[in-house]
């Protein structure tokens, strides 16, 4: 008996754009299909022009078909009209208002220029933000931040980086991210890795490129991404901020009051020092201090036994002089530099080993000690 339209429809409702992670049936993608005798002909309207996955979409077309005995195929491809795009938005739940929430109540220009609201400012927003800093380069921030985003989407959290060290993006290396955004008019859809969305300054700059970045640009580039990326309903986003001068911090003062932050540090004094610095400028922009991370704890030698390299007990006493919790101590691995480069973060190339449980450790602490202040918007002083 030959598969009537409707049929053929159904059995690709299922099927999911590789970038907007949503059903082509939902996002308008399906524009044509016709049966004829046993050769199924489906017109898939592309979002943008030349999109790099096609091959991607022809193959999950044809294979959600072939459960109802269709193996002749014709997956015809073409490019969504305006409006189309336009439906798109409105499927992703960010037409017309933007995200689909309604402006900040009591005037807060906290939005856009043009009014649009930033999402996480919103009254009902749940999502927690985590900045995650160091006094200097190099203690291991980036990696921080991308093996405790993993372990937190594997909590079962929506979990998203947000990757601000204008000085050195490494994230999107990190986690092996070569898809870049998709735009659609306004709007930006990131990339998703290990069931992380990520967004980089350095999907936007040219590589190689020397950026000079000032306090004003970083401050509009950073209200961009808050935005106009689709970012969906978050639980966490964590912010790998770049050391130094605090203009990043100062933005998020600005526009995530509700930001929470935590400090990676090393475990020798010296380190530590340079991590009060930044505690204490946290403080200054208002924004709470809720943790301390040490990274580069101890090195496991083959007999067992733990080394300190870079001695001991810098993280505890960074918390206790600033009164937080250390949430996590993450050993000197080098399959976690190693992860690092090839794209693969040691969370994933091996979850049960020694430096993914203490990453686990540090996701589950920051997840056990809840969002540290509540908005309440009528408590705003103007
Ligand atoms: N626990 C660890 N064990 C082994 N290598 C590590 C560890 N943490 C970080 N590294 C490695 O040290 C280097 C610096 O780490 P990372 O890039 O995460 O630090 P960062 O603070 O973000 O640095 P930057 O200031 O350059 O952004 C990287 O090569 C990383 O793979
Ligand atoms: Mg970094």
């Amino acid at each position: 008996m030959p598969v009537t339209d409707a049929q053929v429809l159904e059995a690709l409702r299922p099927v999911q754009d590789p970038e907007l992670h949503k059903s082509i049936v939902e996002l308008g993608m399906v524009r044509r299909v016709s049966v004829e005798g046993a050769r199924v002909t489906v017109e898939i309207a592309l979002t943008v022009a030349g999109c790099p996955l096609k091959a991607e979409i022809t193959e999950r077309v044809t294979a959600a078909l072939a459960p109802l005995g269709i193996d002749d195929v014709n997956v015809e491809l073409s490019v969504m009209t305006d409006e189309e795009r336009a439906g798109v938005k409105v499927a992703m739940g960010q037409g017309g208002g933007g995200h689909g929430a309604a402006p900040a109540a009591g005037g807060q220009r906290l939005g856009h220029e043009e009014g649009r609201p930033n999402p996480f400012n919103q009254p009902d927003s749940r999502t927690r933000i985590l900045g995650i800093s160091s006094g200097k380069g190099g203690v291991g921030k980036s990696s921080v931040t991308v093996n405790t985003a993993i372990s937190l989407a594997r909590l079962g959290h929506e979990v998203a980086v947000l990757d601000a060290d204008v000085y050195g993006f490494s994230v999107p290396k990190m986690m092996g991210i070569t898809q870049e955004p998709v735009v659609i008019d306004d709007m930006i859809v990131p990339p998703v890795a290990f069931g992380v969305k990520v967004i980089s300054i350095g999907f936007f700059v040219e590589e190689n490129q020397p950026v000079m970045w000032r306090g004003p640009m970083l401050h509009k580039a950073l209200e961009q991404f808050l935005v106009d990326v689709y970012w969906g309903d978050l639980d966490y986003l964590l912010i790998d901020m770049p050391p130094g001068t605090g203009d990043v911090a100062l933005s998020m003062a600005q526009y995530l009051p509700r930001s929470e932050i935590f400090v990676v540090t090393t475990p020798q004094a010296a380190a530590q020092r340079v991590a009060q610095r930044t505690a204490y400028m946290a403080r200054k922009v208002n924004l709470p201090l809720r943790g301390v991370v040490e990274n580069m704890a101890w090195f496991t030698g083959d007999d067992g036994k733990r080394y300190e390299i870079f001695g001991s007990g810098g993280g505890t006493a960074l918390a206790e002089t600033l009164g937080v919790p250390l949430v996590g101590q993450v050993p000197l691995l080098p399959a976690l530099r190693e992860g690092g480069d090839v794209g693969v973060p040691i969370t994933v190339s091996d979850p049960l080993g020694e430096a993914s449980r203490a990453f686990a450790k540090v996701a589950a602490a920051m997840a056990d000690m809840g969002p540290g202040r509540v908005f309440r918007p009528e408590l705003k002083v103007n």
